[in-house]
């Protein structure tokens, strides 16, 4: 509470006093009572990386003090990684899924979903057009698709190591064996992106089927972090039955894992999903939730995800502007692009690679940074 009028001030200060000064504090934002208590949590996030549960809570629950918080990401970012911002070349190759996770667009279970395999010439052709453009990662993401082996796997990742070095390969292709997992490390595979989706249970159960569980998603997060994986969790925000405490626990897992990479974007219904009338998850809380990762995890490599970009058109600038430094433009031919979809109106569909780098480019300029086109390795 700002100072109760007609009271004695604050630690014997005369009351005139006290209400001048802190008339200067909240306008510095530096108030008393809440004001000045909030503030101090996004110090003490800022400086320690860490706060209380209830402290943690009370950021995520209001969007009083997003600017401050931004600013403080912000700088934050920018103390490790300075103005670049890392490109990732998605090559998303196949859309068949076995699982049927019920937020998915993909989900093995939806007939309607318009199935399509890249061959591994078509995705060297991907990474050939990536490579000219000055993409020095790809990322191979689909569906849990078991009709590529393990051999094929680690085929295509040799063979794109083998043509480009210098470029970083980064998988997201589900669950697999410890074994397999080594396998693909062995081929060359440097990062693997694998959301846990929620550190919470019983919220795992409900956006989930039975066969999967949260025990075996983190086993297989443990698992790549062994293999000398440079690893990526994360979650979406605003997913069915998601509450703060959810997002809490997701904070604190992410504590506990230390990842080099964490995807956040918004929860969005796809219409043929058991989820499809479930509302998009929050904007603003997106950004909040960027930036409090931000704070907690310096060095992490943390995009602005299509997602975000999707319920607001200029999601991926604001993304950045609250302390994330990724972009993932998308190589896969434009033919398959609408068909993989996770969620509705998925936005860069109709763009040839070329045009999407463009476009990021012009965006990341205007939000005040600049791309790089080094591996963008973690920077612990
Ligand atoms: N809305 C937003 N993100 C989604 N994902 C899957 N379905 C949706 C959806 N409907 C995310 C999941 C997955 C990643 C590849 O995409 O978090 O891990
Ligand atoms: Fe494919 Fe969830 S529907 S992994």
């Amino acid at each position: 509470m700002c100072g109760r009028q007609g009271e004695v001030g604050r630690a014997g200060i005369p009351k005139q006093e006290t209400n001048a000064k802190q008339k200067a504090d909240v306008k510095s934002n530096k108030g008393f009572g809440k004001n000045r208590k909030m503030s101090d949590i996004i110090e003490k996030l800022k400086t320690t990386q860490n706060a209380e549960d209830d402290e943690i809570l009370r950021l995520l629950n209001t969007d009083e003090f997003d600017e401050e918080l931004r600013i403080a990401a912000d700088e934050t970012k920018k103390s490790v990684y300075g103005d670049k911002v890392f490109i990732r070349g998605l090559i998303e190759f196949t859309n068949y899924c076995k699982n049927n996770c019920y937020y998915c667009g993909i989900r093995g279970g939806n007939t309607n979903a318009d199935r399509y395999r890249l061959s591994k010439e078509e995705i060297l052709e991907c990474c050939a057009e990536g490579y000219k453009l000055g993409y020095r990662t790809f990322v191979l993401q689909g569906g849990e698709d078991l009709t590529y082996s393990d051999d094929d796997i680690c085929d295509i990742v040799q063979s794109i190591k083998s043509l480009y070095p210098d470029a970083a390969v980064t998988l997201s292709i589900g669950e697999k064996e410890k074994e397999s997992y080594r396998r693909y490390k062995e081929a060359g595979a440097d990062r693997y992106l694998l959301r846990h989706e929620t550190a919470s249970e019983e919220h795992y159960q409900k956006l989930h089927p039975s066969e999967l569980s949260l025990e075996k998603r983190k086993e297989c997060l443990w698992n790549l972090k062994e293999l000398g994986y440079q690893v990526g969790a994360g979650f979406m925000v605003g997913s069915p039955y998601q509450e703060p405490e959810h997002i809490l626990a997701d904070l604190r897992f992410l504590q506990e894992l230390r990842p080099d990479m964490i995807g956040i974007g918004p929860f969005i219904p796809h219409k043929d999903t058991p989820f499809a009338d479930f509302p998009a998850g929050d904007y603003k809380l997106t950004l909040r939730i960027l930036s409090v990762i931000r704070l907690m995890f310096p060095y992490v490599l943390l995009p602005a995800t299509t997602a975000l970009g999707t319920i607001s058109p200029n999601g991926r600038e604001e993304g950045l502007r609250h302390g994330a430094n990724v972009v993932m433009p998308n190589l896969s031919p434009v033919r398959f692009r609408e068909k993989y979809s996770l969620y509705d109106n998925k936005i860069c569909t109709g763009e040839e690679a070329a045009e999407c780098k463009a476009c990021l480019e012009m965006r990341v300029k205007k939000a005040g940074y600049r791309i790089v086109t080094d591996r963008g390795d973690v920077r612990r």
